[in-house]
C-alpha cells in the first residue's frame, strides 16, 4: 500500500485534482494497485481561515507519504507569494526535490503552435531545482562602502559569503549571486543519465552559457563529461540561447535536455507551449530517495476558476508521471494511452484548445478509455 498526499490547493487546483483522482482509481483497480489517499486542505482558505500556511506538523505528516499530489496554489484574495512560497518551495526545499523533470511531449490532436504541421516532440527536460541563481542571495548597495554578510544554507551544506562592495560613485547597484556545487551538480546529472539510460537515449542535451558565465557553467561542463563518461552515454553541449532557437525551429532534435535552474524555468515554459499550452505540461519535483512531489506546471487560474472550464490533461499526466516514478510503469503508460486515445479522438477538448468540453466530461472520458482497454 502507497501512500499519497494530495494538495488540491487554490483556484483550477481542486477541480483538475479531482479528475486525476478519477483516472488513479480506474488505473488502480486495472492494475490491481492499492494507494491511501489523504487529503490536506492547505491554499488560500485555510490560511485565510486559520493564518496558517503550512505547519510542522503537516510537514511532519506528508515527510510519510511516498509522493505528494498537489494541484496548484495562489489567490487573488491573498498577497502574491505567501501561498506559492509559503506551500510549493517550502516542500520543494524542505524535501530537497533537487530534480523538476518536466516532459514536453506533443500529443496527437492536439494544436501546436509552431507553423509546421505536427512536429514530433518528445522531450526529457531535467531541470536542476536547488542552486543557480535561485539560492536568493543577493542585495543592493549604495556610495561608499558596504558589507553584506550572505549565508546560503542547503541539506547537504552551508557557505557564508562575506560580500564587500565599494562603490565609488552615486549610482545605485544590486546584486545577485549565482552558486552551483559539485554536489548539487552531480547528482542532477547522474539522474539525468540514468533517465537517459533508462528511456533508451543516446545523446543528452547540456544546457549553459559557458561563454559568459565561465565560472559556474564551466564546473556544469565538467561534471557533465565525468558523468557522461561514467554511464557511457553522450552528450551534448548547447548554450541556452541556441536550445531556445531550436526549440522553436527543431524540436525533435532534442530527447533529453538537462539545464540549470534559471534557464529551464524559461525554456519549460517554452516547452509548454510547444506541447499545445499550460494545459497539457505535467511535472514533477523529484527526490529519488525521498518524497516527491507531483503537479501540473499551470497555477491556479483564478480567471477560469470555478467554471468547470480547466483543461485537467496536465494534472492527469502529472498522476501518471508519479505512478512512473513509484515503480509502476504499465499503470503509467495506461494512462498515457488513454488521454492520447481521448485526445486524438477529437471529440473531448477543453475551451483552451477550441472545445467544448468541461473539465470533468474530458476526466470521464478518460476513465472510461482506461477501463474499456
Ligand atoms: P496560470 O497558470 O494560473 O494561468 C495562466 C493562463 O493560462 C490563464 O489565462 C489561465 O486561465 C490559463 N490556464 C492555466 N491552466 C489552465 C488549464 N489547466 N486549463 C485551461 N487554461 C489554463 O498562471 P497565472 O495566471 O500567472 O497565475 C495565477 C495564480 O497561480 C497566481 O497566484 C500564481 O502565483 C499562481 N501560480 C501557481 C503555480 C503553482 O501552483 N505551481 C504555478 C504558476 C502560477
Ligand atoms: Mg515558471
Amino acid at each position: 500500500m502507497q501512500k499519497i498526499g494530495v494538495i488540491p490547493g487554490d483556484g483550477i487546483g481542486p477541480e483538475v485534482v479531482k479528475e486525476a483522482r478519477k483516472v488513479l482509481d480506474a488505473v488502480s483497480k486495472k492494475r490491481n494497485l492499492a494507494f491511501e489517499f489523504e487529503e490536506f486542505p492547505l491554499g488560500a482558505g485555510h490560511y485565510l481561515k486559520t493564518g496558517e500556511v503550512l505547519s510542522d506538523e503537516t510537514l511532519q505528516r506528508l515527510s510519510k507519504k511516498d509522493a505528494i499530489l498537489l494541484g496548484a496554489l495562489g489567490d487573488p484574495r491573498v498577497k502574491p507569494g505567501i501561498l506559492e512560497k509559503g506551500v510549493l518551495l517550502r516542500l520543494r526545499f524542505h524535501f530537497d526535490q533537487y530534480i523538476n523533470l518536466r516532459p514536453i511531449k506533443l500529443l496527437e490532436g492536439v494544436p501546436c503552435p509552431l507553423k509546421r504541421s505536427n512536429p514530433k516532440i518528445d522531450i526529457q527536460f531535467v531541470r536542476e531545482n536547488t542552486e543557480d541563481f535561485y539560492v536568493g542571495l543577493g542585495g543592493r548597495v549604495k556610495k561608499g562602502l558596504s558589507k553584506t554578510d550572505l549565508v546560503l544554507k542547503r541539506h547537504a551544506y552551508e557557505a557564508k559569503f562575506d560580500v564587500g562592495i565599494d562603490l565609488e560613485d552615486e549610482s545605485e547597484m544590486a546584486f545577485q549571486i549565482g552558486v552551483i556545487t559539485r554536489q548539487g551538480t552531480r547528482r542532477v546529472f547522474e539522474y539525468a543519465f540514468q533517465l537517459a539510460k533508462d528511456k533508451k537515449i543516446g545523446l543528452v542535451t547540456c544546457v549553459d552559457k559557458a561563454n559568459v558565465l565561465t565560472d559556474m557553467y564551466g564546473l556544469w561542463r565538467e561534471i557533465a563529461d565525468e558523468i557522461s563518461k561514467k554511464h557511457g552515454i553522450e552528450r551534448e553541449f548547447q548554450y541556452v540561447d541556441a536550445v531556445a532557437l531550436h526549440l522553436v525551429r527543431s524540436p525533435e532534435r532534442f530527447k533529453l535536455i538537462v539545464s540549470p535552474n534559471l534557464f529551464g524555468d524559461i525554456l519549460t515554459d517554452l516547452g509548454a507551449a510547444i506541447q499545445g499550452g499550460l494545459g497539457f505540461a505535467p511535472s514533477g519535483n523529484i527526490n529519488p530517495s525521498g518524497v516527491s512531489m507531483f503537479e501540473p506546471v499551470h497555477g491556479s487560474a483564478p480567471d477560469i476558476a470555478g467554471k468547470g472550464l480547466a483543461n485537467p490533461v496536465g494534472a492527469i499526466l502529472s498522476s501518471a508521471l508519479m505512478l512512473e516514478i513509484l515503480g509502476h510503469k504499465d499503470a503509467a503508460a495506461d494512462i498515457e494511452q488513454a488521454v492520447q486515445n481521448i485526445l486524438s479522438s477529437g471529440k473531448y477538448r477543453t475551451a483552451d484548445i477550441g472545445g467544448k468540453s468541461s473539465t470533468s466530461k474530458v476526466g470521464d472520458a478518460i476513465v472510461a478509455r482506461l477501463s474499456r482497454s
